[in-house]
């Protein structure tokens, strides 16, 4: 996986210093974008399957590919932080999770800007780079900072999200929305945030992430505090007590 993530992060690093020079130009990046994210989901496939060929892979860019060990699927966000790589923000990711029958039991998040690795396995803790990272310790809400994402235009219910942004913001020491939800998540692994929610993902939006997390010590849940984010597209992450309490905010604030 570390392997496959290097790889393809040279691809991704070149694009990234066009998408700078075009950004100038009238017509913009955006079709360059489209094209970085598909070459870069072609080298991890091209390596994943190097690796491992009997398995299976569900990219965001090319859907899934059938192979011939359908219990290991191997789950991929080439680009994570899309809008950021296309405005030249240095904040994006590549995101791989290995499923096997129905757990996820490896993640892997890796930001080729500054060179950070997030990786977790099942039971073994999780790392950033060489060092075991931790979930924030933090108990009081009042010294948390929050991350959160934001609906899409035309996607999910904003009314919802204002109410929910609004109870929340209130209550909390800052309150932050950075654009790339696997990064997020390995943040709150690493305890730079202390909860992070978000609707309307897709797996390969948080299916690393959520083993950093817990592998890191945390919790997560979707917005109904069951394990069904795969299938749902919630999620709310932080440790016990925190996770617990801006839920809570979060179902009062969805009830009002
Ligand atoms: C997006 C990012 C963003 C989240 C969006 C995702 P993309 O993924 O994770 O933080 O708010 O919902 O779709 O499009 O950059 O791969
Ligand atoms: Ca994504
Ligand atoms: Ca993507």
């Amino acid at each position: 996986m570390i392997g496959a993530a290097r790889k393809a992060s040279r691809s991704l690093r070149r694009d990234f210093g066009e998408v700078e020079n075009l950004q100038v130009s009238l017509k913009g990046p955006a079709n360059f974008v489209t094209a970085a994210d598909r070459r870069a989901e072609e080298i991890l496939r091209t390596e994943l399957l190097k690796a491992r060929p009997g398995y299976c892979f569900l990219g965001e860019e090319g859907g899934l590919h059938e192979g011939t060990d359908k219990s290991h699927v191997w789950i991929v966000d080439p680009l994570d932080g899309t809008t950021n790589f296309l405005h030249g923000i240095p904040h994006f990711c590549i995101s791989i999770a290995l499923q096997r029958e129905d757990k996820i039991v490896a993640g892997l998040v890796y930001n080729p800007i500054n060179d950070e690795f997030f990786t977790a396995e099942h039971g073994k803790g999780a790392f950033c780079n060489d060092r075991r990272i931790r979930v924030a310790a933090r108990q009081r809400l009042l010294d948390a900072v929050v991350c959160c994402g934001l609906p899409h235009h035309g996607r999910g219910d904003l009314g919802q999200f204002r109410k929910e942004f609004a109870v929340i913001q209130d209550k909390v020491a800052g309150l932050r929305r950075f654009g790339s939800a696997a990064l997020d998540l390995a943040y709150i692994a690493a305890g730079r945030f202390d909860v992070y929610w978000e609707r309307n993902l897709s797996p390969w939006d948080f299916a690393a992430g959520v083993i950093l997390v817990r592998e890191a010590g945390g919790y997560v849940t979707d917005l109904d505090d069951k394990e069904r984010s795969m299938e749902v597209g919630d999620i709310i992450a932080g440790n016990s007590t925190l996770h617990r309490e801006v839920l809570t905010l979060l179902q009062d604030a969805a009830k009002s």
